[in-house]
C-alpha cells in the first residue's frame, strides 16, 4: 500500500495562497468570476476565494482524464459551468497542471464562450510532464515529476482531505 510523505505542509500552502490572492487582487478587474475544476480544485478554490478581497462569483466545471496514476490523454467534460461567461473576467482554478491536456481542453471550451478575459491559476505545476502548450498566469508551486495527493488531490478517490500536499510513494 503506498504511503503519503509530506511535500508541502499546510502552513506553507496557506501562505502561498495568500500571496497568489494578493497578486490576483492587484491584476484582475472585478467582479471576478472564479471557475474551479472539480474535483481536485475544491479545496484550493475554498481557500483562494476567502483570501481574495475583491467582489467575485464562483462556479465549477468537472473534467477527468485519469485512471489510477496515469492520464488516458482523453479529456472528458463531466459537468459544465452553470453561469454565462460573456463579458466576465474569468479566473480558472486548477489544483495541478501535469500534461496540460485537461487545462488546454478547458481553456478552449471556456474561450469559445466569449469571456472578457480568461486567466488561469494552478496551485501545482509539473512542467516536466507537459504535452500541451498552455498558459498559466499564476502558479503556487513548481514540483518535480512525483505523484502527489492531498489538499484536494486524490489517488483512486482517497487522500483528498490531507491538509497538505504529499508524495505518494511505494513502501
Ligand atoms: C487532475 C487535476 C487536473 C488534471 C491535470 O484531475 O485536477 O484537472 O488532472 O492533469 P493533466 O495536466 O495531465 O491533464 P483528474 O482527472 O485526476 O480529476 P479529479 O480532479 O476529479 O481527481
Amino acid at each position: 500500500m503506498p504511503s503519503p510523505r509530506v511535500l508541502l505542509p499546510a502552513g506553507l500552502i496557506e501562505a502561498r495562497v495568500h500571496e497568489l490572492a494578493a497578486a490576483i487582487d492587484r491584476d484582475v478587474p472585478t467582479p471576478l468570476h472564479v471557475i474551479g475544476v472539480l474535483t481536485g480544485a475544491f479545496v484550493f478554490v475554498a481557500d483562494l476565494v476567502r483570501a481574495l478581497r475583491g467582489p467575485l462569483t464562483v462556479d465549477f466545471i468537472a473534467a477527468s482524464s485519469y485512471a489510477g496514476t496515469s492520464t488516458s490523454g482523453q479529456v472528458r467534460l463531466l459537468q459544465d459551468t452553470t453561469l454565462p461567461l460573456d463579458g466576465r473576467d474569468v479566473l480558472l482554478v486548477e489544483d495541478i497542471v501535469d500534461t496540460g491536456l485537461t487545462l488546454q481542453a478547458l481553456q478552449d471550451h471556456l474561450r469559445a464562450r466569449a469571456p472578457r478575459s480568461l486567466r488561469t491559476v494552478a496551485l501545482l505545476d509539473k512542467p516536466s510532464r507537459r504535452r500541451a502548450g498552455v498558459r498559466l498566469d499564476y502558479v503556487g508551486f513548481t514540483i518535480p515529476d512525483v505523484f502527489v495527493v492531498g489538499y484536494g488531490l486524490d489517488y483512486e478517490g482517497r487522500y483528498r482531505n490531507l491538509p497538505g500536499v504529499a508524495e505518494l510513494a511505494d513502501e
